[in-house]
């Protein structure tokens, strides 16, 4: 501050270090004194890098929604998911699903939504923090006969912040503790009022045991998705977040990663983070080689050189060198704003 009142006295302009300054003149010391400026600049380096032009509307068609599972652990979360994908196998349209990788497709009457079995998986954390882009409904499971549990709250906290739909399934209710009006009540408490009580939260009563309601909720989940519009445009680059990845002795990085736009091949230079390589070779939900994957579609990538973080943006490049840049200047960025805390501390 000493320096900045001293620079305006000799200006002529008598301010103490409670003043108020306008903008121009606000701006014209940020000018001067560069670091100011430059920090500003550097702090967002990494959005600069994941900055996109605005998509044309009329290159956009119609994706499937991703849902991510989440709550309390054992109120059913993964048996609601395998009931899911039974009823689907019985309607003989995508049977044998395999989970393979964190994330599952299932087809219901032709059209498709993509399931994460999220809870309590700390991809699901990383991608909370990167917004609303990566889950386009929650369903919040809870169980009939033991209610409102902590985890319970701190999905619907994840879900709010993300901004996310979130839409109630009930579970357990073949059981005989089961209490649906409790359920509603405990949640009413955290502001999710069910439809049926005037509110505006759709909750449907499920058992992942016995298959009641799990119809239903499917096309709860199809009618939100209806309401948001869901659209992406798949003839462009593809982009999209890692959901988890890891090192194989074989194989080398193996990456599940959600592609969100566009359309994603094999050959594709990409990068992930601080990670960056050519896609090798891509596996979907169940298990199969495939070679392309469209908007909202999981697959299993190989080819990275490295291990990138649960929640990192994954992007396509023209080039290997366009790949590579991005990941320098990750990798450059993320230095820098460690440094920057210790700077602030220094000065
Ligand atoms: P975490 O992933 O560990 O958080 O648990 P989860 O939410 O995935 O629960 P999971 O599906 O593993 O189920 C936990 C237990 O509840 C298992 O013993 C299931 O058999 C049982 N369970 C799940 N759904 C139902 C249901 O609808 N009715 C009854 N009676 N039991 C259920
Ligand atoms: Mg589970």
């Amino acid at each position: 501050p000493s320096t900045i009142i001293k620079k305006l006295f000799l200006e002529g302009k008598m301010v103490t270090v409670n003043t108020e300054i306008d903008f121009a003149g606000a701006e014209e010391i940020a000018l001067e004194y560069e670091i100011m400026c430059e920090k500003e600049v550097k702090v967002d380096m990494i959005e600069e890098l994941l900055k996109e032009e605005e998509e044309n509307e009329a290159d956009m068609t119609s994706r499937p929604p991703v849902v991510c599972v989440m709550g309390h652990v054992d109120h059913g979360k993964t048996s609601l998911l395998d009931a899911i994908r039974e009823t689907n196998v019985i309607s003989g349209e995508a049977g044998g699903i395999t989970q393979h990788i964190g994330a599952s497709v299932v087809k219901i009457n032709d059209r498709k939504i993509t399931f994460l079995d999220t809870p309590g998986h700390e991809a699901f954390t990383a991608m909370r923090m990167r917004g609303a882009q990566s889950t386009d409904i929650a369903i919040l499971v809870v169980a009939a006969d033991d209610g409102v549990m902590p985890q319970t709250v701190e999905a619907i906290n994840h879900a709010k912040a993300a901004g996310i739909e979130i839409i109630v399934a009930i579970n357990k209710i073949d059981k005989p503790g089961a209490n649906i009006e409790r359920v509603k009540q405990e949640l009413a408490e955290y502001e999710l009022l069910a439809a049926d009580w005037g509110g505006n939260t759709e909750m449907v009563p499920v058992s992942a045991h016995t298959r009641e309601g799990i119809e239903e909720l499917l096309e709860m989940v199809l009618l939100q998705a209806d309401v948001l519009e869901l659209k992406a445009n798949p003839d462009r680059m593809a982009r999209g977040i890692v959901i988890e990845a890891k090192l194989d002795k074989g194989k080398g990085p193996v990456s599940t990663v959600l592609v969100q736009k566009g359309t994603l091949h094999i050959g594709d230079h990409i990068a992930a983070g601080a990670n960056y390589g050519k896609v090798r070779a891509m596996t979907d939900d169940r298990g199969n080689r495939i070679t392309e994957a469209g908007p909202s579609t999981p697959v299993e990538i190989l080819g990275l050189s490295g291990v990138p973080n649960a929640g990192e943006v994954f992007v396509a490049k023209e080039t290997a060198n366009e790949a590579k840049a991005f990941a320098e200047t990750f990798i450059a960025d993320s230095k820098e704003k460690l440094l920057e805390g210790t700077k602030y501390r220094i000065s």
